[in-house]
């Protein structure tokens, strides 16, 4: 008789499929990749929402410039409900507009977890046919909680070419793909791929490594879903809550149409 506990997954009202973007390294592009697909997919029509889960380094307020805005949050019949804030279409909600990520650094594991329970719980998604989530760095208590605890579509898996990059992603998907909490992984998508400049539009320059996406997709047989090039549009724009010039970008169109079809065809709405 097996003694693994079984997980009863929870479906959120109104939320047809979540996806989870996870990484075991930090710094590899998660947040990024995670608003910019949350915005393509708004932009194709698709109701879309963006929990950022990364509650000791939340990237989306500053990605989308909505540091200052306060959620409304609402007292009724014993129930809380916060009202996500929307931008480009798309419903918001990070628990940097809540507290000091200062302040949540110091918050231990479980606690960090029921804070995030706490904002997918109560957010007023409404409908949406896609929750996206970006999570922290690594596999810590906010992922396995949301592996234990909602029923998620799929997770998108985000490296960079170097092998150093892919041996800590390797661990997180050996997590992802866990018989206990296991969820399916949706794909690979390698960020930061090569450097083309501008004056150079012919030529790639492999700055962090070649080829550790596509074996990463290979080892665990996903799909690699796109190799993202560095973009400076990207570094300068982000930054500054520029999101919408980055969505200009051919490169980010191309590859983001293409990553939106395939998940599409995996979770369909
Ligand atoms: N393709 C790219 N081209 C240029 N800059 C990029 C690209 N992808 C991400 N960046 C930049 O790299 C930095 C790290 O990206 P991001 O914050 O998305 O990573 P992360 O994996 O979410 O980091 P963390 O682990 O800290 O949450 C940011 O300044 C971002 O603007
Ligand atoms: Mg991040």
């Amino acid at each position: 008789m097996s003694c693994e506990k079984e997980f009863v997954k929870k479906e959120l009202a109104g939320v047809k499929n979540i996806i989870i973007v996870a990484s075991g390294k930090g710094g590899v592009g998660k947040s990024t990749v995670a608003a910019t697909l949350a915005a393509s997919l708004s932009l194709q029509g698709f109701s879309t929402g963006l929990l950022d889960a990364d509650i000791y380094g939340p990237s989306i307020p500053m990605l989308f410039d909505i540091q200052h805005c306060q959620p409304a949050v609402i007292e009724e019949a014993g129930n809380t409900k916060i009202e996500p804030i929307i931008r480009l279409g798309i419903k918001l909600m990070s628990i940097g507009l809540f507290i000091d990520p200062a302040k949540a650094a110091i918050w231990r594991g479980p606690l960090a977890a029921s804070g995030m329970k706490q904002m997918i719980d109560q957010t007023e998604w409404e409908n949406l046919d896609y929750l996206i989530i970006d999570t922290p760095p690594g596999t810590g208590d906010i992922h396995i909680s949301l592996l234990q605890e909602y029923k998620i579509g799929g997770v998108i898996v985000v490296t960079t070419p170097q092998m150093l990059s892919t041996s800590d992603v390797q661990k997180a998907i050996s997590l992802y793909t866990d018989n206990n909490v296991g969820v399916p992984v949706l794909g690979v998508i390698e960020n930061m791929s090569w450097f083309t400049p501008k004056n150079h539009p012919g030529d790639k320059y492999y700055l962090f490594g070649k080829g550790g996406g596509d074996a990463l997709a290979k080892r665990f047989n996903v799909e690699l879903l796109a190799q993202l090039p560095l973009d400076e549009t990207i570094c300068e724009e982000c930054d500054y809550g520029k999101l919408k010039a980055v969505m200009e970008s051919p490169s980010v169109k191309e590859n983001f149409a293409r990553i939106i079809n395939y998940i599409n065809k995996r979770l369909p709405v």
